[in-house]
Formats: structure tokens, sequence, C-alpha cells
């Protein structure tokens, strides 16, 4: 009899970003965010249709699973809440009051939610937070032994660790805790300049070139206390995130000249040079822990995750003024690629299964997620009667480069999308990059966002070295680099700094858009396309064909590829939005049929006691009611507002009743014991850098086999 394949189910979810990847005997079937399904951006429920989408690329039911493994231990991270307001209450309190019921009612209780959620009956694991980081760097990346490094917000109590992997094993070593975190340093200024924490710090870093960093030594003397080891330790008198809704406190302001800027208000000089600042003190910070991981470790590789590792910028500077010979970063190094390292630290450390790293003829391909063939493209424009146009195998790349070369915007859709936050070629807008107004258009008719932001450049492998300062490949585009000639001849996708964050295509990763990039070559003379994700502001990248033609559709694009079909704007109908009944959710909708039928149906055992008892007005009254019922499961739009109302109300009973109860062990518990040891001069976690301590590093707890069934 045949040996069953050992199916691993990984999650990440109700932090930022969900995700689910599977992995069949090791291989890696597929991985993929939630959001690209509910188009809720970095939507962090549970990733019930990521996981729907793994088991159908697995061709298995949920039961077929012998491992779920949720990416972070729910326990330890519970407690460095509870830590948290004891340091600071009475303090803290609407920041306890957000964050509670969501443990009480999810997080706390997430084994259930699993076998609820998904009608599981085997094994649940949980891997530690920056573990997962860890695997999801080491185990895909092409090193047999390298030094790893992941540093992120927080995940449990640990917010930067270091380690070593070699073939299958991984060990860290040391660790810094909460609330002394690079990440949230950095996401601080995020929120300080006015983005968005956890999704806009790449606009920061994107700022950065055009600053001064005149704020560096501020940050150094007053914010951070920076070891010489990197270990940093922050001054918690400039932040608010340990219990209030704010990242930086007032005394923050008094250090940059005046209050936060109010999102979507206008950029000044002053955010520049902010940003060009924290970029400084990252990029120094992280050299400062290379040299000494690689002191540490004696490893001359490094495998880099969490969400700080997609600053590419300091990744570059680490590259070229650090100690390691080679980086590689994952290309879904935040939360999301945890899914896939705790699956593989399932199938490594658990069942103890060997690991040959990856090499050049055998890359991890980042392609993990849902693709289309060209029969069910075909059959969707045709149901909606969508004007295009099919290519030819032979002239597809030939066809797209034309449009390119004049001085079309494309949506390009082909092949498996990618994991991760960048696009790839599998979904992503390309343009010609020498056009002097092409960086404007695509910003503002297409992606409506800050003019600031440069694109990225997709160049074919085979010329990247002529045209940037590159001496090894960028598949996943996590390297920052310069362009060699400095006459500015790509300005859609250089900053003014002369820097690209370059992805290299080559036909062994990514053929059909190499194809596309060398007809343009050949046509032009230039190597290179604009590569930016296809979305638009404030929405997931696009996955399927409907994601695909509504944007299109929406925006200024000229041109939309899906597969060997081209469509042009010109021809096509005015977009029909897509309506329900009345703007009523189809779930909204389900309940209200639902109700109203279980009503009707009711309504009829006094209507038929009323016709057997020659009670007619009874019969007469509830038969009306069982009308009304039937009429509003036809057509619910009738009982919408009522049903609303109805919902509106018991909410807000549940809410007061909840926050009248948080409110209660806040001040009756969680204050008292807080100020209690706060008294003894006890405070739970650090508050204030310490001047007379060399290092802040903390040995990391050995994390062995068993250490996966608990959920501490
Ligand atoms: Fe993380």
């Amino acid at each position: 009899m045949k040996n069953k394949k050992i199916q691993i189910l990984g999650i990440s979810a109700y932090y930022h970003d969900s995700a689910a990847c599977i992995l069949n005997d090791g291989k890696i079937l597929a991985a993929v965010q939630e959001e690209r399904f509910t188009r809720v951006k970095n939507d962090a429920s549970f990733p019930r249709n990521a996981i729907q989408y793994c088991l159908s690329t697995a061709n298995c039911e949920i039961n077929d699973i012998d491992f779920i493994v949720f990416y972070d231990k729910p326990i330890p991270t519970f407690d460095r809440l509870l830590l948290s307001y004891l340091s600071i209450a009475p303090a803290g309190l609407p920041s306890w009051l957000r964050a509670m019921p969501l443990w009480l009612k999810q997080k706390l209780h997430l084994p259930q939610i699993i076998r609820k959620e998904l009608g599981y009956e085997g094994e649940i694991l949980f891997s530690e937070h920056h573990e997962a980081h860890a695997a999801a760097a080491f185990y895909p990346s092409p090193f047999q032994e390298a030094a790893i490094l992941t540093i992120d917000g927080v995940g449990e109590w640990a917010t930067t660790s270091y380690g070593i992997g070699k073939a299958e094993k991984i060990d860290l070593l040391n660790e810094l805790h909460f609330p002394d975190s690079l990440g949230l340093l950095y996401s601080a200024f995020t929120y300080f300049t006015g983005f968005r924490v956890n999704s806009g710090e790449y606009k920061l870093m994107g700022l950065a070139p055009y600053g001064k960093p005149i704020y560096e030594d501020v940050i150094l003397d007053n914010i951070v206390d920076v070891k010489p080891d990197g270990s940093l330790r922050l001054n918690m008198e400039y932040f608010d995130f340990l219990g209030g809704l704010r990242m930086t406190s007032h005394k923050f302001e008094s250090l940059f000249e005046g209050p936060r800027r109010e999102p979507e208000t206008k950029i000044s000089q002053r955010e520049m040079d902010i940003a060009a600042s924290i970029q400084a003190v990252t990029e120094s910070v992280m050299l400062k822990m290379g040299f000494h991981i690689f002191n540490e470790t004696g490893m001359e590789k490094l495998c880099l995750a969490g969400g700080v590792a997609l600053n590419c910028t300091a990744v570059g500077r680490l590259l070229r003024e650090g100690p390691f010979k080679e980086i590689w970063v994952q290309p879904a190094a935040g939360d999301a690629g945890s899914a896939l390292g705790a699956a593989l630290l399932v199938w490594h450390r658990l069942l103890e299964k060997k690991r040959n790293a990856q090499d050049e003829n055998r890359p991890f391909s980042p392609y993990l997620g849902p693709s289309y063939a060209q029969d069910e493209i075909k059959a969707f424009l045709e149901q909606k009667n969508v004007p295009h146009h099919l290519m030819d195998a032979g002239n597809r790349a030939k066809i797209i480069a034309e449009q390119l070369a004049a001085g079309k915007i494309v949506g390009y859709m082909a092949g498996r999308m990618e994991y991760g936050p960048r696009a790839l070629g599998a979904r992503s807008i390309i343009a010609d990059p020498r056009g002097e107004n092409t960086k404007d258009r695509i910003n503002l008719k297409i992606k409506f966002r800050e003019s600031f932001r440069p694109f990225a450049p997709a160049v074919m492998q085979e010329k990247a070295y002529e045209v940037f300062e590159l001496d090894r490949t960028s598949p996943y585009m996590t390297l920052i680099t310069h362009v060699r000639d400095q006459r500015n001849m790509y300005p859609a996708v250089t900053h003014v700094d002369n820097s690209s964050r370059v992805q290299t295509v080559a036909t062994g990763n990514k053929k059909d858009f190499h194809d596309v990039i060398k007809a343009f070559h050949e046509m032009t003379g230039c190597p290179i396309v604009v590569n930016t994700s296809f979305n638009v502001r404030g929405e997931p990248i696009v996955c399927t064909p409907d994601d695909a033609y509504a944007c299109f559709m929406k925006t200024g694009m000229d041109t939309l590829v899906m597969e060997d079909t081209i469509l042009f704007k010109e021809e096509q109908p005015p977009l029909k939005e897509k309506t329900s009944e009345a703007g009523a959710s189809e779930t909204e909708i389900r309940s209200i049929r639902k109700s109203s039928l279980t009503f009707a149906a009711s309504c009829m055992v006094p209507v038929a006691i009323g016709l057997f008892s020659h009670r007619m007005l009874l019969s007469l009254i509830f038969g009306l009611l069982a009308c009304a019922g039937l009429a509003v499961a036809i057509s619910p739009v009738f009982l919408k507002p009522v049903y609303q109302a109805a919902q509106f109300a018991a909410n807000r009973i549940r809410l007061a009743l909840s926050v009248l109860v948080l409110t209660v062990v806040f001040y009756t518990i969680i204050s008292p014991v807080g100020l209690f040891l706060r008294l003894l001069g006890k405070t739970p976690i650090h508050l204030r850098p310490d001047a007379q301590a060399k290092s802040y590093w903390l040995n990391h707890q050995p994390a062995d086999k068993e250490n996966l069934y608990k959920r501490f």
C-alpha cells in the first residue's frame, strides 16, 4: 500500500495580513493571503478563503490534514498584554477596552475556533512567532547554513531574534523583548508622519531620500538607546503604544517641532527630514546587529525575515557595508509569510525531515496563489460580453511590448499570484520606464496615491548588471541598488538619489514576463519595464479576472492582459457597478430570508389551531403575518431596516455590558495591582534605557519539538 503523504496547513491570523499555506510531504503547494479573496487590505480575519484555496490546490479535505499549525503562541502574547497594562494602569483603559473583547472572544480560544471554523479533528500546533519568521527566512533559502535575523514589531514577547540555521536545524540564540522594538520604533514614525501603521512603513521609506537626516542624533539621544551590538531599548516617555491608542506621546512632538502630520495633508520638508532620520537610525541599527551576529555565529550568509526585513534600503546597505557575503530575504517576510514558516517548522523540526537548500536551478518560487486558465478567462469575458482579443503564443510578447512602446499602461495578469506584498509579474501594472510623465500618470490616474513614491523596475536578468550596480540577482524585488548611468534615463523607476528597488527577471522564474521585457528591449533598446502592483490605493492586489477587469475599468489603465487575452480601454463599454438588493450584503440577505421563512412557518401553527377551533380571526391575523414573512423572504429589502435596527440594538447592549465589566476589572484588579508593584519599585516591563547596561540582548529559550504542542 502506498504511503499517505503528510499534509501540513500553516495559518497566520488575527494580527494583520492573515494567510494560509499547505505543504504536501514538505513541498509547498500553495500559499496566499486572505486579503486577496475578501478584498479587505491587510485582512486580519480568520483566513477561511485562503485555507479553502490551499485545500483545493492540494485536492484534499480538511480532515486529510495531518497537522494544522498556528504561527504564534497566544498565551505569552496575552501575558505580555496584561503586564503592559499593569505597567501603566490606571492609564490605558481605552486600549484595554479595545483589546480585551477580541482576546476573550477569539484569541484565547484558538483551538476551538480553528476546529469550529474548519470542522477539523486532527492535531493543532503552535509555533513561536519568531521561530516561524526564522523558519520562513531560512528553510526556503538557497543556503545550507546561515545566520538568521528576524525583526518585526512584536510577536509574543520577542521583537528581534537571531540564531543559526544548519540543514534542517534552526537554533535561535538571543532576542530583544517588547517594548524594545526596531519595528515599533519605525511604526511610531510612520504614525507621526501621517501614514498608516502596519502598511504605510514603505511610504516612509520612500519619503526618506527627499530629506536630510537632521534628527538622527535627536532620536538616538532621546528616544532609543542603541548599544554597540545593535541591541536597543526605547524610552517609553516618548511613546503611547503600551496603553494608548496612539503610537507617540506628547513629549515626542516636542522633539520634532510640532504635532504629527494629519493623514492626507501636505507632506512638508519636516516629514521628509524625519523620514530620512529614522531611516538612517534603522540602517545603523541593522548594521550593528549584522556585525554582532556575524561575530557571534561565524556565518557568512544571512537570512532575514519579519516586517523590518522588507525595508530594502536598509537591507541593501547591510549587504554593501555589512559583513555578510550573501543575504536572502523571503519575499513574504512579514506575518503572512509565517504561515509558511510555521508549516516548514513542523515538517523539519517536529517530523525531523531532511532539508536540501534551494539552489539556482530550483529557486524558491513566490508564485503560490491562484491562477486562471485561458478557458476560464475567455468564459468570464464572454459571459460579461466584454470586447477582447486573443493573442497567439508566438506574438504575445511582441503585442504587449508594442503597447508599452506606444506609452500605454498595461495591467498584466499571468500565472499563479504572488505570495507576499510584492507584485512580481503575475499581478503587475507595467509601463515604459523612460517616459517623463509615466510615474505621475500611474500615481495619479491609476494608483490614486502620493506622487513622491518611485516605482520598481523589472529588468531582464542578463541585462541587469549593465544597467544597475548589482552583483547578484534580485528575483523578489527585495534589494535596493543604484542605476549606473547618472543621466536619469529611467525617471519612472529611479528615486531622487538614483536608487531603484530592482526585480531581476529570468526565464527560469517567470518566462512569460521575461519574454515581454525581452520583446520590449528588442523594440526599444530598453531592457526594463516599470513594475508596480496591480491594485488601486487602499485595495489589495487583484486576484481574479473579475478583480483585474474592475481595476482596469475603474482606473486610467490603457490595456489589460490576462494570460493570452488582451483588452483595449477604448473598446470597452462603461463599467456597470455591481449592486445587490438595496445595498444589503449577501450574508444579510441570506439571514433575513432564513428568519422570515422560519417566522412564516411558525405563524402557520396558530393559523391551523384557529381553523380547527373555528377561531377565524386568529387564523386571519396569523395568516396575514405568515404572508408578510413570505413576502419579506421573497424580497428581503422590506425588512432590512428593521433587521439592521434590531442588530444595532443588540450589539449596543452587548457592548455596554462588556465595557461595564471590563472597566470594573481594570479599576478593581489591574490598576491596584499595577500601582502596588510600582510602589515596590517593580515595573513589569522596562520603560527606560539603562546607561550601565552593556547589551539588551536576552537569551532565547531553546525550543524543541514538544514546544510546538504548547500554546505557551
Ligand atoms: Fe511578525
